[in-house]
């Protein structure tokens, strides 16, 4: 018998197997046979395909060198050695994670300031990221940098419905010397009581940390970049802008900002405008049923959202300033709101964070953003926080439930704020935008750009292209796994590589400042496309020159540089 009945044969013990089959041949005629031959072509098990694919669960090749340690150290220094962690240490790694430091540094030049933030930072072994630093803040407010240390850029990650921390091939550490922050203080680790009122207070207590950090770190002058998302979109624009303010390039040398997924304006522009053409697009995954959807845009062009949308995402340059959006709070306007009961009708495990996430929600170490919030807080253990210096927290990944801002952000959104003046200083501002993210839409940011004025002239003033590519590079890994996938080779490793390659998504840059979509990122654009999001760091960094640009990963050689897969790789 040949390959058509493997599917069959495969818990058979060969011999029996054999014999099995001459009896059945002994016993039928021809027209029999023929009825099988046409069944094999007919209706072939449709697990062979995914039979294929079961290598993928292997566990990952562990391993106990250290993926990206210095042989010595420029950091490691009598002033520095209380901070470094122990790279073997970390319960559950069964690898080393390489050279890092943590712990927590006063807000202030008072050093029994009990107002500290705690960091941690990676050094990069790149030769070009000798000079600078990147810094890399979660939002909330309330968020700890953590989640997007452990799910998003990190050196390791360990992510939603996942088993084990595994060395992450697309961390950012590979480019750059990068560093988390829990802020403002009481935020994630970072200790102290006081809490703050506006963005001005935000900005003050990042600026005096970071001084203490450059001192102890003797890192004067090193160009500075600031990255994060989501409620990030609001801290980075005013911390850079206080930042610049002081025109101190010692400790303040800021040459770049990206916020992906940002809160930069109000609600009424950046969720209840654009929730409804979103729901439009996204029907055929979301599922929400026809005489609802008549509903839902009856009321969105009966609040205005409808009119306010369409015209200022299609009028390049806007004709004139742009009004606030219509009012969420009047009755029977607060549509987002709405939506989302619907959808968790529909679908009880619906992630306003990526959209298309389905029922059971995933197992997280972090209960975040998969919101199936589980038994597991990686970070709470006592163990863990001992080995990063952190002082002993009732550790939350978000919130913890009490309130930063007491009598909420007093700061206007920052699109209205320091945005456009970070843009004109720096001349390298991104905003990036996962399409899957179903909180903050890409058309909200769209017409938040349409209405900052910089550099002279208002939004942009050709429309963004669908055919401007961000292309993401091609890899080895991707070959290897077709090779896996296709020849079914046997004991490959588990494949951890979870970029995808080729055109990713869109890019538009005018005046200094660049606005990027991923199609198949949720709000963590790292998190879902690593490629994407690394490549937008290369372009931040200068390393490339624009996001079109075709050609390897600036840390990795290959030939992987057309639009097309690559060939598979021949053994
Ligand atoms: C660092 O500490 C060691 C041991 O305490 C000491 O011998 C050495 O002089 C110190 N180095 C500097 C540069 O202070
Ligand atoms: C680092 O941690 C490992 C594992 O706990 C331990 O065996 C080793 O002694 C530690 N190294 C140092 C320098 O403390
Ligand atoms: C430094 O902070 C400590 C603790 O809050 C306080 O007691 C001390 O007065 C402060 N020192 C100065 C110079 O402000
Ligand atoms: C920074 O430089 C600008 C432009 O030269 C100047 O207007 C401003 O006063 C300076 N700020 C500080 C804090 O020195
Ligand atoms: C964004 O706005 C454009 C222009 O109005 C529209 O064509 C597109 O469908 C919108 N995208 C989403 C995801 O709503
Ligand atoms: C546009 O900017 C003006 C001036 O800051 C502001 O009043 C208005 O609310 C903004 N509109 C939007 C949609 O951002
Ligand atoms: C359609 O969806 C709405 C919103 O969830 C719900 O109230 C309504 O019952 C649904 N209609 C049907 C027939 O399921
Ligand atoms: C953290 O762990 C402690 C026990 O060590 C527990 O009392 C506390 O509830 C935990 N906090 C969170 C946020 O999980
Ligand atoms: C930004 O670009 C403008 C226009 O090219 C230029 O005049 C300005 O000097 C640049 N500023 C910085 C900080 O690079
Ligand atoms: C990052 O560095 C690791 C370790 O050197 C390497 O295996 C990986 O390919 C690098 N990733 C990229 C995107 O360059
Ligand atoms: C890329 O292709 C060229 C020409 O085929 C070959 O000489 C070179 O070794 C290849 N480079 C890598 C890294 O595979």
């Amino acid at each position: 018998m040949n390959g058509g009945f493997d599917f069959i044969s495969s818990p058979l013990p060969k011999s029996r197997n054999q014999s099995f089959c001459q009896a059945i041949m002994r016993a039928v005629n021809s027209l029999l046979l023929l009825l099988a031959a046409a069944l094999t072509v007919a209706v072939e098990s449709p697990h062979n395909k995914a039979a294929k694919y079961v290598k993928r669960s292997n566990p990952p090749v562990l391993t106990k060198d250290a993926p990206r340690k210095r042989d010595t150290s420029q950091f490691l220094t009598n002033t520095t050695s209380k901070f470094a962690v122990n790279g073997s240490a970390l319960p559950e790694f069964d690898f080393n994670i390489g050279e890092s430091y943590a712990g927590t540094l006063p807000i202030s030049a008072n050093s029994s300031d009990p107002n500290q933030l705690w960091f941690w930072f990676f050094p990069s072994s790149n030769p070009l990221a000798s000079k600078e630093i990147t810094i890399w803040l979660n939002g909330g407010p309330g968020c700890s940098s953590l989640d997007g240390l452990f799910q998003e850029n990190g050196p390791f990650i360990w992510q939603s419905g996942t088993y084990a921390p595994i060395s992450n091939p697309y961390s950012w550490t590979n480019l750059t010397n990068m560093i988390y922050i829990d802020q403002p203080v009481s935020t994630g680790f970072s200790p102290g009581n006081i809490l703050v009122n506006n963005e001005h207070d935000v900005a003050e207590q990042f600026k005096g940390f970071w001084k203490n950090f450059f001192d102890t770190f003797s890192l004067h002058g090193y160009k500075v970049y600031i990255t994060g998302e989501s409620y990030a979109g609001q801290y980075i624009p005013y911390i850079a802008s206080g930042m610049l303010d002081t025109n101190d390039t010692k400790y303040f040398n800021v040459k770049g900002v990206q916020i992906n997924d940002p809160s930069i304006n109000e609600d009424s522009t950046m969720i209840y405008a654009p929730v409804v053409p979103a729901l439009k697009y996204y029907q055929n995954v979301i599922g929400l049923n026809e005489t609802y959807m008549a509903g839902i845009e009856a009321r969105a062009q009966s609040c205005g959202f409808t009119a306010f949308h369409d015209k200022w995402t299609s009028e390049f340059p806007p004709s004139g300033p742009i009004p606030t959006g219509p009012d969420w709070t009047v009755t029977g306007c607060d549509l987002y709101d709405d939506i989302y009961n619907a959808a968790y009708y529909v679908n009880p495990c619906f992630n306003i964070y990526h959209l298309t996430d389905y029922c059971p929600f995933l197992w997280d170490e972090l209960g975040f953003p998969s919101l199936g919030a589980g038994p597991n807080n990686y970070f709470n253990r006592t163990d863990v926080q001992a080995v990063i210096h952190a002082p002993p927290t009732d550790y939350y990944v978000c919130g913890g439930g009490h309130n930063l801002f007491p009598h909420g952000d007093q700061s206007v959104p920052s699109a209205l704020g320091p945005l456009p003046s970070v843009i004109e200083r720096t001349n390298n501002t991104i905003i990036g935008h996962g399409l899957l993210d179903f909180l903050l839409f890409a058309n909200g940011s769209l017409i938040t750009i349409q209405n900052m004025t910089w550099h002279g002239l208002q939004g942009f003033q050709r429309a963004p292209s669908h055919s401007q590519n961000l292309y993401v590079p091609y890899h080895q890994t991707l070959g290897e796994i077709l090779d896996y996938v296709n020849d079914a080779v046997p004991d490959s490793p588990a494949f951890t590589d979870t970029a995808g390659a080729g055109y990713q998504g869109t890019w538009h840059t005018e005046r200094g400042l660049t606005f990027v979509t991923v199609n198949l990122a949720g709000h963590e654009i790292p998190q879902y496309v690593p490629g994407a999001a690394y490549r937008q760091l290369e372009f931040l960094l200068g390393r490339i020159p624009d996001l079109s640009t075709q050609g390897d990963y600036t840390t990795q050689t290959g030939n992987f540089t057309g639009t097309t897969p690559p060939l598979k790789k021949r053994w």
